[in-house]
């Protein structure tokens, strides 16, 4: 058995990471251990100066001339360009729009009709039974309008189930409970063999691990821009096509930004090439603004070896969790529900707390340690959850260190029973 590092170690690791010099782009308050960037990033820096520019010179000065003048109007696919080099998507294949959900609203109707136009008949929508709430709420809507069945498999039996009944495939990459990374490589050649469609949320992954769309050969994805990629809360998200697929169909939300040429106010629809056409309304400047300043702290990762080095502190950040609360915590049986495998696991780590998670998570915040709560549903495959999130632009070994004492102080001195016993929903 390895010996179990000490806070020393960790600093030591601090000191020799190639990758601590990223957390200076942030602004992190005194006396917080954040793990909770798997949620809601933290700020950057320079996003409160960039904000005010966009408020008070491009806005208050500029006024509508800033849509040409300050490049507002190409605002989603600037920043789209910027987000396809963390997910392995070529330049003009990506825009920022919306929301996560109103993008996979667009790109499962899409993935819809071009799979039953290819294969008539087909009725199932394949999807994980533990995917993010939102992510079946949209399949169902569209499973009801299109006369389609939603059918859900536990995790480990996705890939049996992808058979040919099977319309569209999809699968949220990291899994927002337990943290299992799904393979994207073999799901979406599953699919592909029985001629259906491979459809991703990013949720978890863009900005968190390395994402190759183009190489897995994928159809449409979408992702989040307020979780990992720090362009604060309610933040736009993104959308991918692949080129094969991008100017195919009629996306639903057929507004005026996805039109071929909006300034001709045309009475009738025509769809922009590409995957401008999965834009639908006017952009929001001053979030697009914030958003850009969150890629762009990953992008500041590019000459320190990129995602895949950051891939490789956050699997070290969140494999120290996993030995510390083995070695420190063991009386109190918090098992994790999350791989122990580090290339099935995404960037977060999850520990089953039945019953009293939401106590335990209270305690902690109360002692500056912010990571979140998850409800399950009481049995014992879908547990109540500690959720850790580590996200190695910011997050330092010592910080899980600090964290798993706090933990443990939590735990031994019982001060969790004190914590507010109110489950009610966390938001984030
Ligand atoms: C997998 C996944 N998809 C989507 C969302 C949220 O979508 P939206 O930004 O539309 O609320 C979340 C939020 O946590 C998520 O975990």
């Amino acid at each position: 058995m390895t010996t179990p590092l000490t806070r020393t170690d960790c600093a030591a690791l601090d000191a020799a990471d190639p990758l601590a010099p990223l957390r200076d782009q942030f602004t992190l308050p005194e006396g917080v251990i954040y793990l909770d960037g798997n949620s809601l990033g933290v700020l950057p820096k320079a996003t409160p100066a960039r904000v005010a520019e966009v408020v008070q010179q491009e806005w208050g000065v500029g006024l509508i001339r800033s849509w040409n003048t300050a490049g507002w109007i190409d605002l989603p696919a600037r920043i789209g360009d910027k987000i396809a080099r963390l997910v392995g998507a070529g330049r003009g294949e990506l825009v920022a729009a919306d929301s996560t959900s109103i993008n996979l609203f667009k790109v499962l109707s899409a993935a819809i009709a071009i799979a039953r136009e290819d294969n008539p008949g087909r009725r199932v929508i394949l999807s994980e039974r533990s995917n993010f709430p939102t992510d079946l709420y949209i399949a169902q809507s569209l499973a009801r309008q299109h006369g389609m069945e939603l059918v859900l498999a536990a995790s480990e039996e996705i890939a049996a189930r992808i058979t040919n009944d099977v319309a569209v495939l999809m699968i949220t990459q990291v899994n927002y409970r337990t943290g299992l990374l799904h393979d994207m490589v073999a799901l979406t050649a599953k699919a592909h063999a029985v001629g259906a469609l491979a459809v991703w949320d990013l949720a978890h992954s863009a900005g968190a691990l390395p994402v190759d769309l183009t190489g897995a050969d994928a159809d449409f994805a979408v992702g989040c821009g307020y979780k990992y990629l720090n362009g604060g809360p309610g933040s736009p998200a993104f959308v991918w096509a692949h080129p094969r697929h991008a100017s195919r169909f009629w996306q639903p939300l057929s507004g005026w930004m996805g039109h071929a040429a909006p300034f001709t106010f045309d009475t009738d629809y025509r769809p922009a090439e590409g995957i401008s056409r999965y834009l639908c309304g006017t952009p929001s400047a001053v979030a697009m603004s914030a958003l850009e300043c969150g890629v762009d702290t990953l992008l500041a990762a590019e000459p320190l070896g990129g995602m895949a080095a950051l891939r490789a502190k956050s699997l070290a950040l969140s494999g120290l969790f996993l030995a510390q609360v083995q070695e420190r915590c063991a009386a109190h049986g918090l098992p994790s529900v999350s791989p122990a495998e580090a290339s099935r696991r995404g960037s977060q780590v999850s520990l089953a707390c039945p019953g009293r998670g939401y106590a335990v998570m209270q305690a902690l915040i109360a002692r500056g340690v912010i990571g979140d709560f998850r409800a399950g549903d009481g049995s014992p495959q879908e547990p109540d959850l500690l959720r850790f999130g580590f996200t190695p632009l910011y997050t330092r070994y010592v910080d899980v260190f600090d964290a798993v004492t706090a933990l443990a102080a939590v735990l031994d001195s019982g001060e969790w029973q004190q914590a507010r016993f109110n489950q009610k929903a966390a938001v984030t």
